[in-house]
């Protein structure tokens, strides 16, 4: 494996995506700031341009709302290439334009790992820390019922896994009366057997309108808006945020007793998130009290959290070894499963480094090595689409390790790569 030139490429990549001061995720499908795209960017230039890693987390946490929620969408420049855009979303007078829903808060564990990499940036740390307990503030009080539940998402974009068949029945229920018409762009810039169907987008752009209807008002949306779901996967990146918010706080002085009450009543949540008939932490429908019954690998975040559960670990090896490369999206053996539709199925080398990390820190190295092995070979497999790597995995790639043998493994079944880099998506090896 050439991990060299994999490393040259993904920096390449970083740089041809900088807008000056922010990332774009992808050319084309996606020409904004998206909150936790930034962050994993931010993290891959404290490879080589700490400088710039902490303009990208600077930028996006500069667009925090009044109430702590940083968006997921920062509309830096007019593009007419992405829908819905700032006029759609409503969410006031505000430069830039946001959205109105947040994504997964992976900020603090990366800023906390931008600062390992360049302690000179300590006094930037310390500027940021306040925007980042008042944004975990924000998903306290907002999304986990303060301290009553698990995290919530109000749509499935603040997921950041769009289409994940962890919706579905939350979707169900929303009805798309009044939506009308509007031109998706996504589909003219990537497959359309690739992205979510037009039914689901009608529902994302009810649930929209619900939030823009409103002006935004939270009590509102949990209250009454049409899709509300407990999610594994930001449950876990927020547990795990959490507890390096306050080791971030200890190391720069602050005062953390507020974010460990919030970690403490977030891990006595968990619980919740197990569906004894799945055998695994499942996304729940907080209307109606109906599980997914799917097992996405959200739900493999638990190590990560550090939640060690021998029966996840299972699932976790099980519905990897049923695919070629990495971790897919869903799992292989159920009938949800696609191998081509974004969340559906395809891997995403933003997960996997977050499961790798889980597994490292567990002191399962070997397992984590086999993962980012893996999720590099997806990459390099085909030089001659060395394009398609995606941002997020400039920093996994960036760490050459020694070789180690990889364990063998069934090549049952082949699995989609989505990468959000030139809007490309590749078939791995069937
Ligand atoms: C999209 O438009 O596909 C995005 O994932 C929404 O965040």
């Amino acid at each position: 494996m050439d991990v060299q030139a994999l490393d040259t490429e993904a920096r390449r990549i970083l740089r041809d995506n900088d807008r000056g001061g922010y990332t774009v995720p992808t050319h084309g499908l996606y020409p904004y700031q998206w909150n936790w795209d930034s962050v994993f960017a931010a993290w891959g230039f404290a490879t080589f341009d700490a400088d710039r890693a902490w303009q990208e987390v600077e930028t996006l946490l500069a667009s925090q709302w009044d109430d702590g929620m940083v968006p997921h969408i920062l509309f830096h420049k007019p593009d007419p290439g992405y829908f819905p855009g700032p006029d759609v979303w409503g969410t006031g007078e505000r430069h830039p334009p946001t959205s109105g829903i947040s994504q997964p808060p992976v900020a603090a564990t990366l800023i906390r790992r931008i600062l390992d990499a360049d302690p000179a940036g300590r006094d930037r740390a310390a500027a940021l820390w306040p925007r980042l307990r008042d944004w975990h503030r924000w998903w306290h009080l907002h999304r986990c019922h303060g301290g009553a539940t698990p995290a919530c998402v109000t749509h499935p974009w603040e997921s950041g896994r769009d289409n994940c068949p962890d919706w579905d029945v939350g979707m169900q229920g929303v009805s798309t009366d009044g939506v009308g018409d509007y031109t998706r762009r996504d589909t003219g810039h990537v497959d359309p057997q690739m992205r979510p169907k037009k039914e689901e987008y009608d529902r994302y752009v009810a649930i929209l309108n619900f939030g823009k209807g409103c002006g935004w008002d939270q009590e509102q949306i949990i209250a009454n808006g049409p899709f509300l779901m407990t999610d594994p996967g930001i449950t876990f990146i927020l547990l795990r945020a959490h507890h390096d918010l306050i080791e971030l706080g200890r190391e720069l002085g602050q005062d953390v007793q507020e974010v460990e009450a919030w970690a403490t009543t977030l891990e006595s949540a968990v619980p919740q998130m197990w569906n004894d008939s799945l055998g695994a932490y499942d996304a729940r429908d907080m209307r109606s009290g109906t599980f997914a019954n799917n097992l996405s690998s959200a739900a493999f975040l638990a190590l990560y959290a550090g939640i060690d559960n021998p029966a996840m670990n299972d699932r976790l090896m099980a519905a990897w070894d049923a695919v070629t490369y990495g971790i897919p999206s869903a799992d292989p053996a159920s009938p949800n499963f696609d191998a081509r539709r974004y969340w559906r199925g395809p891997m995403w080398p933003v997960v996997n480094s977050l499961i790798a990390m889980g597994l490292s820190g567990t002191g399962r190295t070997e397992v984590a090595e086999r993962l980012r092995a893996e999720t590099a070979e997806t990459a390099i497999g085909r030089p001659a689409r060395a394009a398609i790597i995606s941002d997020w995995l400039a920093r996994i790639l960036s760490t050459p390790t020694p070789t180690v043998p990889r364990p063998a493994m069934p090549r049952r079944r082949g699995v989609v790569m989505a990468a959000r880099s030139s809007g490309a998506l590749r078939m791995a090896v069937p």
